[in-house]
Formats: structure tokens, C-alpha cells, sequence
């Protein structure tokens, strides 16, 4: 068996280690004589995995009583409609600053719920910037601000967050347990498991506990984020598998040294593949270097023509989805936290040898 660096944006190359433990117990897990899969979500043994789960993640981001960690299903997509459909509860209008692919796509759906104020934008700049946060039209009435701190699609990260007294809503889909991140700050916090925490099928949300109260009674009740709280994301069956796997990641990642410790890592990594970018003339990209994404690193090839060839001879040497998104083309490299430094070097060490081949 060899396995490959993989790139793929999501879902994403899982820590090896957690592969491992995670195959050694499926079979039996802790001595229950049957796999997670297989086992009642109500029994004491998952309740234990959902538990562990919860306050491994608190530990890592530090999160507060404040807060209500849910488990919620159907992709951080639902979540595009299942947040307005909560938080926009009462008020007017949501606002939202729109930075990429990701943050047009919750406008599009928050639009079905409530009226939205784009309170800033970077598409005519081709997404490759943030819009100045002085210049925010913020409507302070407003339900919520929502925000896509990293664009999955365009590779464009910030940190910093907009001056304002409305919740912060964050969509931190591809950023997640990569950087250290204040809770405090957030109104709601949501992440889509399958890059940074787990295999796909269940969403992390982090909701600050004052805002259940905006969820009305006539909500789907799994739609419910006060219903979800109060049943401990258990209103029905919870991807179960998909938590225990999580729970193994946040493990795995409180050994590494938790989050301080891996952004340390990340910043070197993307660093070196955007020194090896811009000390070329044959691969680009497009970013303002103040806003490249430390997770999702785009480039494009100075002869379009090569593409087809790039990705063939990538995967053959091992090195695995290395296709841009169908939207935008060109080629990108998704380096979450469980690629190692080694899967960097070897993909600066391919485009190197491509350049001299082909360039
Ligand atoms: C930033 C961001 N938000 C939302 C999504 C959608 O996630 P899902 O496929 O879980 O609905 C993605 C998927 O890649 C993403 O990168």
C-alpha cells in the first residue's frame, strides 16, 4: 500500500495516524464488540465519543460556557439557509461582506429568507482582495453580519474582523483548527468537517448561547438551532461516524501541540510554496500577498496549454488533485493541517522539475 500526498480541497487527506487508530478499532471498538457504525447513537459508548468530541474542540479553540457546540448535518451549505432561517428571525435584514465564491453562495440562499445587504464587495477585483473594512456600509439593525474568512475556491484569507456591534457569523469551512481564532468575537461559527476535522457529513457549529433565543417554534424542528442545543444534536440519528472520526482528528491535533502549534506549521508551509510562486516566472498567482489563504493556494500556469500534462504527471509521480476548481481552472493545492512539510517540498520539487522540462 503507498499512499499519496492529496491535495483535494475537500474532502481532504486525514491525518494517517487517525487512519490507523481508526482502523484498528473498527472492528471492536473499546472492547463493545461492534464498529462505531454500528452502535446506538443513545448508548453510554457514543455518548462518550460525542462528549470527548465537544470538549477536545473547546479545549482547542478555547471556546467558553458562552457557547453551544452543535453537530448539524446536511453540509455547511444547509447551513447558508438554515442560518438565515434562525438568526434572521425578527429583524430586517442580514448583512454580508461578499469576498468569493463561498460568501456569494450564502447570499444567494440567505436571500430566500431575508432581505440582504451586501455591506462590501471584492468582485470587481476578481475576488483577489478584501474590500477596505472602513469603507462597510454596516447597517447596525441588521440581524447579523456574515463573513467567509477563507475562500476555498479563490485562495483568500483574512484574520482581521469588521468593527461592528452586530454577531459576527463565519463561515470556517476551510480555516478551521488552522489558526488560532478568538470564539469570543463570533457570533456563530460554522465548518464544514471534511477539511480540517473529519470526513464529510457533519458541520461544527459554534453558537453563541444568547442567540437560540431567535429560533422560532416554526422551524423544521431539525432545522432548530435552540432544538439542536437542547437535544444535544441528537433530535434524530447524528452522523455518528463522521463525530467519532472528528473526535480522533481533534485528538490527533491536541497531540501535535493544538492549534498554536500546527498555524506555526501551516504558515511555513504556505510560505514556501508562495516564495517557490513568486520566484517564478513560469507559475502565478493572483492574490493580494496580504490576503493569500494559508490552506487553499491557487496557481495558474504562464502556457494554459500545459495544464492537462501538469495533472498527469502530477498524479503519476503522486501527487494528487491538483486541479483548480471547475468554476476558475487552473491548478490549486489544498495544504489543511494533515499535510505534512514533506508533501510541500515534494510538490515545489515537481514544479521545479516541470518548469525546466516545459517551461
Ligand atoms: C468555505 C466553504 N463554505 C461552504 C462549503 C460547502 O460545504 P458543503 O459541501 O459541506 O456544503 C465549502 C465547500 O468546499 C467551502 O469551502
Amino acid at each position: 500500500m503507498s499512499r499519496v500526498y492529496n491535495f483535494c480541497s475537500g474532502p481532504a487527506a486525514l491525518p494517517e495516524a487517525v487512519l490507523k487508530k481508526a482502523q484498528a478499532e473498527l472492528l471492536d471498538w473499546h472492547g463493545a464488540g461492534v464498529s462505531v457504525m454500528e452502535m446506538s447513537h443513545r448508548s453510554s459508548e457514543f455518548m462518550s465519543i460525542l462528549a470527548s468530541a465537544k470538549a477536545r474542540l473547546s479545549r482547542l479553540m478555547n471556546i467558553s460556557d458562552d457557547y453551544e457546540i452543535l453537530f448539524v448535518q446536511g453540509g455547511a451549505s444547509t447551513l447558508f439557509s438554515q442560518i438565515p432561517a434562525n438568526l434572521a428571525n425578527g429583524f430586517e435584514s442580514a448583512c454580508f461582506l461578499d469576498t468569493g465564491a463561498w460568501s456569494s453562495k450564502a447570499i444567494k440562499e440567505a436571500k430566500k429568507y431575508t432581505k440582504v445587504s451586501v455591506v462590501g464587495s471584492s468582485k470587481a477585483q476578481n475576488y483577489t482582495t478584501v474590500p477596505d473594512f472602513s469603507t462597510l456600509e454596516l447597517d447596525e439593525s441588521a440581524a447579523y453580519l456574515h463573513i467567509c474568512p477563507n475562500e476555498t475556491i479563490g485562495g483568500l484569507e483574512f484574520a482581521d474582523l469588521p468593527e461592528t456591534n452586530l454577531p459576527i457569523v463565519a463561515d470556517l469551512s476551510s480555516t478551521i483548527l488552522s489558526r488560532k481564532v478568538d470564539v469570543s468575537k463570533y457570533g456563530v461559527i460554522y465548518a464544514g468537517a471534511q477539511k480540517n476535522v473529519g470526513p464529510a457529513g457533519v458541520v461544527i457549529c459554534i453558537i453563541r448561547k444568547d442567540l437560540l433565543a431567535r429560533s422560532s417554534d416554526d422551524l423544521p424542528a431539525i432545522w432548530n438551532f435552540a432544538h439542536l442545543a437542547e437535544n444535544d444534536s441528537m433530535i434524530n440519528t447524528p452522523p455518528t461516524f463522521a463525530i467519532y472520526l472528528a473526535d480522533l482528528v481533534f485528538e490527533w491535533l491536541e497531540a501535535q501541540g493544538g492549534v498554536e502549534a500546527i498555524e506555526q506549521i501551516n504558515i511555513r508551509k504556505a510560505q514556501a510554496l508562495y516564495d517557490f510562486i513568486d520566484s517564478s516566472n513560469f507559475y502565478s498567482n493572483p492574490v493580494d500577498p496580504v490576503y493569500r489563504s494559508r490552506m487553499n493556494v491557487p496557481f495558474i500556469l504562464a502556457d494554459e496549454s500545459l495544464e492537462a500534462l501538469f495533472l498527469q504527471e502530477s498524479e503519476a509521480v503522486g501527487l494528487r488533485t491538483l486541479a483548480g476548481h471547475r468554476s476558475v481552472g487552473g491548478m490549486r493545492a489544498s495544504i489543511y493541517n494533515a499535510m505534512p512539510m514533506e508533501g510541500i517540498e515534494a510538490l515545489i520539487e515537481f514544479m521545479r522539475g516541470f518548469e525546466e522540462r516545459h517551461g
